[in-house]
């Protein structure tokens, strides 16, 4: 199941680390390399020994170890690690990991590891909900990592509420589907187009739209860290991209987007357009500038070539094709005819109509349409949930 993976559980001082002696013990009955991280306070919540016992490995502790005053490198094991769990995570820990303060052991190898970083926050309901907490969870998603929702239920102080720590069979469960998940996202080049097209009128003015391209790189960065070779087409935005395994193609125009598109499907085993490409686009760009001669002006357009149905007519029968539908009125049917039409395996419809969806928002709510005609509604969400959501659905299509 876990069999060879290198997992480096991280502890802090919350009363949940009770639970991860159980955690250690059902990783290494799965075939996984534990090794365990404590921060100075963890200790009185759960002992080193009862850690290296069942991790089968010294646990850390301080950066000085022994009497001959031997160095812990926090670069090695956050190198050597596959993941890295932090489980349970207080409050006084996820603060420091926000402003990437450094006072012990486990807070440098954070800083300096490259793989997958996985948190589960535990403390009272009160604090979790506290603004600077949400907000220091918010800023460790923007720098990659994964936060595991507390439970509701009984908490320490008595009070009832969410800040539970998951039970250890839970945390083993989201670990083991990350695995499995990153295996098959492991062997896959996704093409991904985003953000608006600029159709140039002169050489000062274009005809562009309000999309920001954040569900777009959500998804990028989505599928990147989950192993994926992304190939994200974008229309110009004011985002940054920082993952290795995205590769970037920057294009103004509609056909700028098609032309890089066509380039790149045929070597990709999955596409999601994501962009809202302009429709129409001037019959001529004017060389200079053009002048206010007349009272009214009249522009001629043409349209555009429709990205996504020409990927449809060239797909072949093992690439999965995924497009989006921005809909204002009769949402369903609209989307269910662009997902017929341009032979989509699934479509993503938003409503303009819902609150918090569409451009510019960091949430979105979408429903999620697949040619079989099996369909799923969500709830608002922010974007990079929605993203793990339609990562989700890919993986069961080629799970299927
Ligand atoms: N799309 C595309 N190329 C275009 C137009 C749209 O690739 N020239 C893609 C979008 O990226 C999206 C899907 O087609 O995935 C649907 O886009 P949308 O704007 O909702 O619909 P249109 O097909 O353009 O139809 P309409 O504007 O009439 O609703």
């Amino acid at each position: 199941m876990l069999e060879g993976k290198k997992i480096l559980l991280g502890i802090s001082g919350s009363i949940a680390a009770y639970k991860t002696a159980a955690l250690a013990r059902l990783f290494v009955k799965a075939g996984a390399e534990v090794k365990v991280i404590l921060t100075p306070s963890a200790k009185d919540f759960v002992t080193p020994v009862t850690l290296a016992t069942l991790s089968k490995n010294p646990v850390n502790i301080d950066f000085i170890k022994g009497k001959n005053g031997e160095w812990t490198n926090h670069v090695e094991l956050g190198l050597w690690a596959d993941l890295f769990l932090i489980a349970p995570l207080t409050a006084n820990t996820l603060g420091k990991m926000a402003q990437g303060i450094c006072d012990n052991l486990l807070l440098a190898t954070y800083l300096s590891a490259r793989c997958k970083v996985v948190v589960a926050p535990a403390m009272d309901l009160d604090m979790f909900a506290h603004a600077s907490t949400q907000k220091n969870i918010q800023t460790l998603r923007a720098y990659g990592n994964e936060v595991i929702e507390p439970n509701s239920g009984e908490l320490a102080s008595g009070l009832q509420g969410k800040g539970r720590m998951p039970e250890p069979e839970e945390l083993f469960n989201w670990v083991q589907t990350y695995f499995t998940q990153t295996q098959i996202l492991s062997k896959l080049k996704v093409l991904l187009t985003a953000g608006p097209t600029y159709e140039h009128l002169d050489p000062v003015r274009f005809i562009g739209n309000h999309s920001s391209g954040k569900m777009g790189f959500a998804l990028a960065e989505q599928l990147a860290s989950m192993g994926a070779e992304v190939i994200l087409v974008c229309g110009p935005n004011q985002i940054k991209t920082n993952h290795t395994a995205i590769k970037r193609i920057d294009v103004s125009s509609a056909a700028d987007m098609l032309k890089a598109c066509l380039a790149h499907f045929p070597k990709c085993n999955v596409a999601i357009l994501s962009a809202a490409v302009a429709d129409y686009t001037p019959e001529v760009v004017s060389e200079n500038k053009i002048k206010k001669n007349g009272s009214t002006l009249v522009l001629k357009l043409k349209k555009t070539e429709d990205i996504l149905k020409k990927l449809g007519t060239l797909k072949k029968k093992k690439q999965i094709l995924i497009g989006f539908a921005l809909e204002t009125n009769n949402e369903e049917a609209n989307a269910n005819k662009k997902l017929q039409e341009k032979n989509l395996d699934f479509i993503i419809l938003n409503s303009l109509n819902d609150k918090g969806a569409g451009f510019g928002f960091d949430t979105n709510q979408v429903t999620i349409i697949h040619k079989n005609g099996n369909k799923i509604k969500y709830g608002l969400k922010a974007k990079h949930e929605v993203a793990k959501d339609i990562v989700d659905q890919i993986i069961q299509i080629i799970h299927a």
